[in-house]
């Protein structure tokens, strides 16, 4: 059994600008918006071992403008009024694996009411323990200055003092919006440069990636990132797996040159991004080939497809400093428990 203490140089490696992120996260947009969860949520709280505490929240990316799915406004996942709660309480834009499990498939696409919706509404203020906050620009034209001005809105209401106890984490890369994220480090070293303009010195930014990034744009933004995030969804019919796999295991094939999947089959307009079981393989192999590397030299946190304590291990002894858990919540929900406190001395993270 993986014990902590016996690798002491381990403890600790998330403490980011003297915050302690602890060692596991639960997936962007696992938990909602600030930890509230989703409807479903309600049902599997009689689950034994169906238990969040633990993970350090990972909350759902925001956008500087409205994305509610509703009223032409792009997005896939429409919201209530609140902004917080879907309208169906199993949402046709996630598909989840029925046999031999595991898997989803998702393209919900950002659905969000625009971040200053949330900040105004003291959710995240609420929070007493360190948290990550996501976010992304959808304009390439004005990339930067969406990430300035999301940026400078975080700052007015969070503030950015010693003692803040938010990350901000820039999404790379959502294959659900329809837009594929740029990787080119100059337009990133950009973004990530405003950002800490904007942030000053106390908080602490991540840069978060699917694992198909290129190790070469990993380290052309080393020097501006704190932390990496690794394993973001896998874009359906991406060639890391054949098409007879996408077509054998997803019913993912291709149509008239368009990729089609269950979520398209359901009306949705993109075929959605992999999380589970086959994507850890390839994250594994990202971290691996990062740890490796003599150039990056900031911790990553790695997940997608996690499920049990050995997956944990086999990130952290590829070099991962911190896990994240996402899709085990819906496909194993009794496994939440063994999964956060597979330590002696587990992380005590509450969302507040
Ligand atoms: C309901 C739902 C909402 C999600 N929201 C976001 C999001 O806002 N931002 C993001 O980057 N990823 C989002 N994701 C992607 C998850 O973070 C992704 O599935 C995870 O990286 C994969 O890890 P897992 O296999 O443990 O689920 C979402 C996924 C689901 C199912």
């Amino acid at each position: 059994m993986f014990n902590i203490t016996d690798t002491p140089e381990e403890e600790k490696l998330m403490e980011l600008r003297g915050i302690d992120f602890g060692p596991i996260a639960c997936a962007v947009g696992a938990m909602g918006f600030y930890g509230e969860g989703y409807p479903f949520h309600k049902t599997f709280r009689y689950i034994p071992g169906f238990n969040w505490d633990g993970f350090t929240l990972a909350a759902k990316t925001l956008t500087l403008h409205r994305r509610s799915g509703k009223n032409e406004e792009p997005g896939n996942m429409p919201l209530m009024d609140d902004g917080l709660t879907p309208e169906e309480t199993f949402p046709k834009c996630i598909w989840v694996e029925r046999w031999p499990g595991g898997h989803m498939l998702n393209c919900v696409g950002l659905a969000n009411f625009g971040i200053e919706f949330y900040l105004q509404r003291g959710y995240y203020q609420r929070l007493k323990k360190p948290y990550f906050i996501s976010i992304m620009d959808m304009d390439p034209k004005n990339a930067v200055l969406e990430i300035r001005q999301m940026c400078q809105l975080l700052v007015r209401y969070l503030g950015n003092q010693e003692g803040s106890i938010y990350a901000v984490q820039i999404n790379c890369a959502c294959p659900n919006t329809g837009k594929e994220a740029s990787t080119k480090p100059i337009e990133l070293i950009e973004k990530l440069r405003v950002a800490r303009e904007i942030l000053g010195d106390h908080i602490p930014i991540l840069a978060n990636f699917n694992a198909l990034v290129s190790l070469n744009t990993l380290i052309a933004i080393d020097a501006f990132v704190d932390a990496y995030w690794i394993g973001n969804t896998i874009p359906a019919g991406n060639e890391i797996f054949s098409e007879q796999v996408w077509k054998r295991r997803f019913n993912v094939r291709r149509e008239n040159g368009e990729w089609k999947s269950p979520l398209t089959d359901r009306g949705m307009p993109m075929a959605g991004g992999l999380s589970g079981p086959m994507c850890l393989e390839v994250t594994h192999g990202k971290v691996l080939e990062m740890y490796k590397s003599l150039s990056i030299t900031k911790p990553i946190v790695a997940g997608n497809g996690i499920r049990s304590v050995d997956d944990i291990e086999e990130l952290y002894d590829a070099g991962a400093s911190m896990v994240f858990v996402g899709s085990a919540g819906v496909t194993k929900p009794w496994a939440l428990n063994s999964l956060q406190s597979y330590r002696e001395e587990p992380w005590n993270g509450r969302f507040c």
